[in-house]
């Protein structure tokens, strides 16, 4: 399948075939992104980056992808900045928007604000991220951190325990996950969420109609048994109406529990940010040097993921190869002090 010109809207679109050529790409891609070579292979293109919503990764992460790609970014956050605060529908916005660029990447809290968008022009739009709904760079830059993760542990990645954590109700990031995770042979997934915060019931039918195994918990003392990997998320405290009731600390994933429960090499991630605030029972920060957490990795890995993505939506995948040249400012060995170990194996 080609994804050139293609809306990225939904992880639906990537199938395992895809997946795999996007992380063959993204990893020929990572000196580029580690600031070791050069590509310009979107030399004169032009990205807009519209963010309706909080954000630290996903934006800068993107703009940081496509400039390392060659291209130029313009860039905007909150709509009280835009016309649409002087009444400007969001078809027109975008309509506009997209005569000044090549692709645009869009973050709102509205679910449906990102399908208007993407109806009112041919210009290639990325969903960063849909309300409740999907985030679909976000499970692809995990998928490809968890892959690298799983070969430097001798795992592949068929026939795995994945433990799902957290607010999978309105966690966008799990819910196209999901639907990446199932285009894998023989998954068991456990599903682990306070009661109310469990899992929508179309993406258990996804799952269990591609022959996986979908369990649900609400203990994660339980729920993250033998886990390979244990991807744990926020509360959406901006999705409930009300202030939501807090985690209990049996959510509060931390390495006495991880030790105790999980498989020795499990992997821990989360899309981040976590919520450091008191009470709020997210993950932990006492595995910050335990090898198991790829936090960090998996936020490294977001880079030439979404380079990979922006060069095969515009159709320049090929030419990166042939275009790569040593880059000779000075970078660091590892970006992080504890980097080293992770990275033996990953070309620089
Ligand atoms: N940053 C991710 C998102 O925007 C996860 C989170 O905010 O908890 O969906
Ligand atoms: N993971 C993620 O989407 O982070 P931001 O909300 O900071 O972009």
């Amino acid at each position: 399948m080609s994804l050139i010109g293609k809306h990225i809207l939904s992880s639906d679109l990537f199938d395992r075939e895809e997946l795999e050529r996007l992380f063959e790409l993204a990893d020929t891609l990572t000196p580029v992104a580690r600031g070791r070579q050069i590509t310009r292979v979107l030399e004169g293109a032009v990205m807009a980056s519209l963010f309706f919503e909080a954000s630290t990764r996903t934006r800068l992460s993107c703009e940081s992808a496509f400039l390392r790609l060659g291209g130029g970014v313009t860039s905007t956050t909150g709509s009280g900045i835009m016309s649409i605060s002087k009444g400007e529908s969001l078809a027109d916005t975008s309509r506009v928007v997209s005569g000044y660029c090549d692709l645009v990447v869009m973050r709102h809290p509205e679910v449906d604000a990102v399908h208007e968008f993407a109806a009112a022009t041919n210009v290639p739009v990325i969903n960063g991220g849909n309300g409740a709904g999907e985030h679909p760079t976000q499970a692809l830059l995990d998928m490809f951190a968890l892959h690298r993760e799983f070969a430097r542990t001798d795992r592949t990645m068929d026939g795995r325990r994945i433990a799902l954590v957290g607010d999978l109700r309105h966690g966008r990031t799990v819910h196209s996950l999901m639907k990446l995770i199932s285009r894998y042979e023989d998954m068991t997934i456990v599903c682990v969420a306070p009661e109310s915060l469990g899992m929508p019931e179309e993406l258990v039918e996804l799952a269990e109609s591609r022959g996986h195994r979908v369990e649900r918990s609400d203990r994660p003392e339980t729920g993250l048994k033998d886990a390979d990997l244990v991807y744990t998320t926020r509360l959406q405290t901006e999705r409930f109406a009300d202030r939501p009731v807090p985690y209990s600390d049996a959510f509060r994933i931390d390495k006495a529990l991880v030790s105790r429960v999980c498989r020795e090499d499990a992997v821990v991630m989360h899309p981040l940010p976590r919520d450091g605030r008191p009470g709020s029972n997210d993950l932990a920060t006492d595995l910050n040097d335990d090898p198991r957490l790829a936090i960090f990795r998996q936020t490294d890995a977001g880079i030439p993921m979404r380079m990979a993505l922006f060069a095969s939506v515009l159709g320049v995948a090929d030419a990166i190869p042939g275009s790569l040249r040593p880059a000779t400012w000075y970078r660091p060995d590892y970006t992080g002090p504890d980097d080293a170990p992770f990275y033996k194996n990953v070309a620089f």
